[in-house]
């Protein structure tokens, strides 16, 4: 959450940083804001709102310099307005600061300054580090350091992230010292973008594209100092170090929206190609298996586990659940899926034999970077299944299997979803035929997926008919999601995205859990939306059905091509392709994402932006 610019060189600033934050607008957009240094002066834009907003203003009152930092927010401390927004100058202005990350000694440190007679304006805690680098500067000033040298700057900023306890990524600057940007991180992310006479900062790849593609990802307790001609690395215990210079690949395509009106509509559509992405390469149809790069364990060290944990949050965190089934299944692995958040602090007792994978679309969730981490000291093999190359999860995991979806920029992850649905059954395949599997039964799964990017295609063409539904039902504020074994997980991931985009309350259940309590919430406004594709339990997932007609709810019902039997007792039904009952979750889940996309648009609301929420969750 948040995302944080930076540019040292001898372009104006301004532009860059403000076309970096549009790049960064899905990690927060409760306000932007820039600072620019021009000849000692800083000059500072910022507006509570998206950064067109920010755009506007820099129209009217446009800034000059060469060097800048900028900022997009996720309000974390204070409400979004001008004056909690970033950048946050300290002392008289001699020292200004953007943040992502949360302070959370930062009250403590406020009274200690307000003591000493620093004057706050907003009610953030990165204005605290703004005052407290200003701080520990003007006393370096009085031991007798040079106000204009750059090793008294470093000094300072190193002296006041010695104080606070929490995480940050932080961008830097001194109005009196030019050509100069200080970065630090502990914990959210932060990557260098190494031009010809210039230098750029950015909390991921995404601003650099066009302009560099070689960059160093910075490190916990690392500090970065640049200016227009260099870099220097300092790390808090090892100190200066030669940068490790990665390529980035060429920016990927499809960042645009490509004719679709938002980006949440076409990364629904992208899925034929991005489970096909997910896929390629993976399949070994001469062993019928899956076969995957970057795992770094050998087939002899995988045999011996015997449990695995899948940790995630959100929508990652039901394609464990997903994934849960899936492995048990096929493997017959023991396997729990935990919410990062929980795991991080619980210490359930894990032996040495449980393999741990961290399920995460932009590989810098907080919650779920805490749980891996925690996970690795206690020594257990810690993979990563996830979109975003470079991030600090990716780097960080002992191996894993990036999903290869290209970037999902809409809020709603969708895309991520079934990528990390395809992965997780290429991983249960894999994991099955190193143990029990026979030949034919992995073949038989391979010849299942590789029909699957058809199926999608052939599940999108419901558009249409979803658009009427979310007609007949977009006024209702009450729905609930049910379904049951591999379909139980896409309920409450359908549940996510009505919630999440239309603000309409929805709760996810296994359709037979219904009856234990939520069926007390059914009436005529109530909506139960029915995973209900052929199975083997298909019988008993018609008698839940039976049970919420016999008390008024109208039901919208998935079902596979040709039964009408669901055609006499839904209200509405939409078709899928009969697909494998491990396989349903990838064609059920897209009828419910257009579904939830048609009536948050019918509602006014905004559907790549929804309020609240940012894409990347980098706070606690
Ligand atoms: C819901 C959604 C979130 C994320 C969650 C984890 O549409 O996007 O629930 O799934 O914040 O994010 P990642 O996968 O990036 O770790």
């Amino acid at each position: 959450m948040c995302g944080i610019v930076g540019y040292v060189g001898f372009r104006p600033a301004a532009e860059i940083l403000l076309e970096g934050l549009r790049r960064l607008e899905y990690r927060g957009y409760d306000s932007a804001g820039i600072a620019v240094i021009d000849a000692g002066e800083i000059s500072i834009r910022k507006k509570a709102g998206r950064v067109q907003e920010l755009a506007r203003l820099l129209e009217k009152h446009p800034v000059n310099g060469s060097l800048g930092i900028g900022h997009t927010r996720w309000a974390t401390h204070g409400q979004p307005s001008d004056i909690n927004s970033h950048p946050h100058v300290g002392g008289n202005g001699e020292v200004v600061v953007v943040h992502n990350g949360v302070i959370e000694n930062y009250s403590i440190l406020k009274s200690h300054l307000q003591t000493l007679g620093y004057v706050f304006r907003s009610s953030t805690d990165t204005e605290v580090a703004a005052h407290l680098i200003a701080h520990e500067f003007s006393e370096l000033i009085k031991m007798g350091e040079d106000p204009e040298s750059s090793n008294t700057a470093i000094q300072a900023v190193e002296a006041a992230i010695k104080q606070f306890k929490g995480t940050y990524g932080l961008g830097v600057l001194f109005r009196d010292i030019p050509d100069f940007l200080i970065a630090a991180r502990l914990g959210s992310p932060l990557v260098i973008g190494m031009g010809q006479g210039e230098y750029f900062l950015a909390s991921d790849a995404g601003p650099l594209a066009g302009h560099t593609q070689e960059v160093v990802y910075l490190s916990d307790h690392e500090l970065v100092v640049l200016t227009s001609q260099g870099m220097q690395l300092h790390h808090r215990d090892t100190g200066k170090h030669a940068p490790d210079v990665q390529v980035l690949a060429q920016a990927e395509s499809g960042s645009g929206l490509n004719g679709f009106e938002h980006y949440m509509l076409k990364e629904i559509f992208e899925q034929p190609e991005t489970i096909e992405n997910a896929m390629r390469g993976r399949l070994d149809e001469d062993e019928a298996t899956a076969k995957f790069g970057g795992l770094n364990l050998t087939p002899q060290q995988l045999r011996r586990i015997d449990r695995i944990v899948l940790t995630g949050c959100g929508t990652s965190w039901h394609a464990g659940l997903v994934g849960e089934y899936l492995i048990e299944e096929f493997a017959r692995i023991p396997t729990e899926v935990e919410y990062a958040s929980e795991l991080r602090y619980r210490n359930p007792p894990l032996s040495t034999s449980t393999m741990v994978f961290a399920i995460t679309q932009s590989g810098e969730t907080a919650d779920t970077l805490a749980a891996m981490r925690e996970c690795k000291r206690k020594g257990h093999p810690t993979l990563a299944i996830c979109n975003v190359v470079g991030s600090t999860i990716a780097r960080e995991a002992d191996g894993g299997i990036f999903l290869h979806a290209g970037p999902e920029v809409g809020v709603a992850s969708t895309k991520a979803f079934t990528s990390q649905v395809t992965v997780l059954t290429l991983l249960a395949l894999y994991l099955g035929r190193l143990r029990n599997m026979s030949y034919p039964a992995g073949q038989r799964i391979i010849s299942h997926l590789q029909a699957m990017p058809d199926a999608i295609r052939k599940t999108l063409e419901c558009h249409d008919q979803i658009k009427d539904i979310a007609q007949r039902y977009c006024d209702y504020d009450n729905f609930l999601y049910l379904g049951r074994l591999y379909n139980f997980p896409v309920a409450l991931e359908g549940a996510l995205k009505l919630k999440e985009i239309s603000y309409i309350h929805a709760e996810g259940y296994p359709a037979a859990e219904m009856k234990h309590g939520p069926i007390a919430l059914v009436d005529e406004r109530t909506p139960s939306v029915f995973i209900a594709p052929r199975g083997h339990i298909y019988p008993k997932v018609m008698s839940n059905l039976e049970e919420i007609k016999a008390r008024k709810g109208p039901v919208i019902a998935l079902a596979c091509e040709g039964d009408a039997k669901l055609d006499q007792l839904a209200d509405d039904v939409v078709y899928v392709p009969f697909v494998e009952e491990y396989l349903q979750p990838l064609v059920c889940s897209i009828p419910l994402q257009l579904l939830s996309y048609e009536i948050a648009l019918l509602r006014g609301c905004n559907v790549d932006r929804p309020r609240n929420l940012a894409k990347s969750v980098t706070v606690e």
